[in-house]
């Protein structure tokens, strides 16, 4: 038999998706020229150039088990990395995270300035439903509608800005296991979730298929998590592209303070094996899913 297939490896594979959403940013996020000029430019700066683009690599790998037309996912995948990129933004803020590095680069309000890149979250918030609604997105408008409703219930007080708002309102506290699973279940878990899930909508997904995606991005999105706190505390500033130590410095309820490094790690490899488990129903279809769990366990940045 002829080897005709490329080997695949996660690494291409990410890189693939990160290509096309990065040409279909490029498209939904065009400069202009007027007077508002700068808040495009900054929302440009925010979502282009570096950025792993897990969301949208999910998003489209969702999609691709109900054999979703790739336009579509593309669009959804761009629309969730928009609304990513704009919580990176308000996350770095001097009145949140205060940080000043980001992807290997100046964070917004340090490249433009505070006002400015509180403009660009929200440029990119709402840009996100705009593109979601549109109806090169999906022909049925009941499809963009349910898209719209699930991003808002992740991307809202339910979900990451209310993760957000425990997490800041956490600082200096002690909080037990659960505490801090619910915090960043909300705060990381939801938008993951809302990835795998906008798939499953798309594809107009069985009510089970469903339930096992958002049951798998559940898993995975508190492992990403842990992996995120643990590159925090032990990793390099220039693999990860933003500034380590900074949990600590700021009395951050994370998964690493609370179980210290050996046990955090092994918690993120045991979600990544029950995180997995939901994935049977759908076979060999959702091989690109597990690999990503490989990639979110062992990554570096
Ligand atoms: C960082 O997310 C923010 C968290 C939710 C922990 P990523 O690690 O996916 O950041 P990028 O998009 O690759 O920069
Ligand atoms: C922020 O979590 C998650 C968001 C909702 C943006 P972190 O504050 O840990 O993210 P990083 O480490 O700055 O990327
Ligand atoms: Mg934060
Ligand atoms: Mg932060
Ligand atoms: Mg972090």
């Amino acid at each position: 038999m002829i080897q005709s297939e490329v080997p695949v490896s996660i690494e291409n594979a990410l890189n693939d998706a990160a290509l096309s959403v990065n040409r279909k940013l490029d498209e939904l996020i065009q400069p202009v020229s007027g007077a508002e000029a700068r808040v495009y430019e900054a929302m440009r700066y925010a979502t282009m150039g570096g950025g792993k683009r897990i969301r949208p690599y999910l998003l489209i790998n969702s999609a691709a088990i109900f054999n979703v037309h790739q336009d579509y996912a593309l669009r959804a995948a761009a629309a969730i990395e928009m609304l990513h990129c704009y919580s990176l933004v308000h996350d770095d803020l001097p009145a949140m995270d205060d940080s000043d590095l980001r992807r290997g680069r100046p964070t917004a309000h340090k490249a433009f300035d505070e006002a400015t890149a509180i403009l660009a979250g929200d440029g990119l918030l709402t840009m996100a439903f705009e593109v979601l609604a549109h109806p090169d997105t999906h022909p049925d408008g009941g499809v963009r509608a349910e898209l719209c409703h699930a991003l808002a219930v992740s991307g809202g007080a339910a979900g990451m800005v209310g993760g957000q708002m425990i997490d800041l309102a956490s600082e200096n506290e002690t909080l037990d296991i659960g505490a801090i699973t619910h915090l960043q279940r909300l705060k990381t878990g939801a938008i993951i979730a809302f990835s795998c899930e906008a798939g499953a909508i798309l594809g107009h997904a069985s009510k089970e298929q469903r339930h096992a995606l958002i049951g798998y991005a559940h898993d995975l999105g508190l492992a990403f998590q842990i992996v995120d706190d643990l590159l925090d505390a032990e990793g390099d500033a220039a693999e990860t592209g933003k500034p380590t130590g900074a949990d600590a410095a700021a009395g951050k309820a994370t998964f690493v303070s609370i179980l210290g490094l050996e046990r955090a790690r092994q918690q993120a490899r045991l979600l990544g094996d029950q995180a997995n488990a939901h994935l049977d129903i759908f076979g060999k279809k959702a091989d690109p899913l597990r690999w990503m769990t490989e990639f979110v366990i062992n990554r570096k940045s």
